[in-house]
């Protein structure tokens, strides 16, 4: 971490707001931004949150679902304790984990997931291309995750860094989505160059 990013996030009004008002992270604002523009989440959704941590996604997303919504909250990290998820360490494609969310999803009655969330990650190598080659694949299994896991006309959003990709990216989606909006919340960072792709209406 570098002293100008330690300065700038202290200065950061959603990073203020969101230890005021106890969300594990500033993310937790460019989800629900999202979800009052695009109507991600309703009352009594279960939600898949992939790369999960340390929680601010899955905390909005247990206030959104509540009062009869299920939260799967996963990470390569550990996440913060957060009431209402069931949160799970591992990576997200491992087969042992898609086992374990399908078992989950069984045991509260629950065939498929109406949302999946996806603001993983991957390591970032400070090579444009590089790293935009290496989210543009993360999204991509993170949809191929949706054949197993997602009801037919489900939900699914994924953070993606902006390239040459992005609009094979969008193409590919289109197939297995009804619509396809890349959005930018205003949360992100001005600097940034992610992106995120709300698809709804899943083909199963
Ligand atoms: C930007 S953070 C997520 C922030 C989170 N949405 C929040 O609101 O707190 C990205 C996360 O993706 C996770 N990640 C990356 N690849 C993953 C994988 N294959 N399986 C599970 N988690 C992964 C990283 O460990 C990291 O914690």
């Amino acid at each position: 971490m570098s002293r100008r990013w330690v300065s700038e996030r202290k200065r950061d009004p959603y990073y203020k707001r969101a230890k005021r008002e106890n969300y594990y992270s500033r993310a937790a604002y460019k989800l629900m931004q999202m979800d009052e523009r695009f109507g991600i989440i309703r009352k009594g959704d279960a939600v898949i949150d992939l790369g999960a941590a340390p929680g601010g996604w899955s905390q909005v997303a247990v206030e959104r679902s509540a009062p009869d919504g299920l939260v799967i909250s996963i990470d390569l990290r550990r996440i913060s304790e957060i009431k209402g998820a069931i949160t799970m360490r591992g990576d997200a494609f491992a087969p042992e984990t898609v086992e374990k969310i399908i078992a989950l999803l069984e045991s509260k009655g629950r065939g498929r997931a109406d949302v999946i969330l996806s603001d993983m990650s991957p390591n970032i190598s400070g090579v444009y291309d590089i790293d935009h080659a290496k989210s543009i694949d993360l999204v991509k299994r993170a949809m191929e995750l949706c054949g197993a896991l997602l009801r037919p006309g489900g939900t699914f959003v994924a953070k993606v860094f902006e390239g040459e990709s992005m609009k094979e990216l969008k193409n590919e989606a289109k197939e297995r989505f009804r619509m396809v909006k890349p959005h930018s919340p205003d949360a992100t960072r001005e600097r940034s160059s992610e992106i995120y792709i709300v698809c709804k209406g899943f083909r199963s």
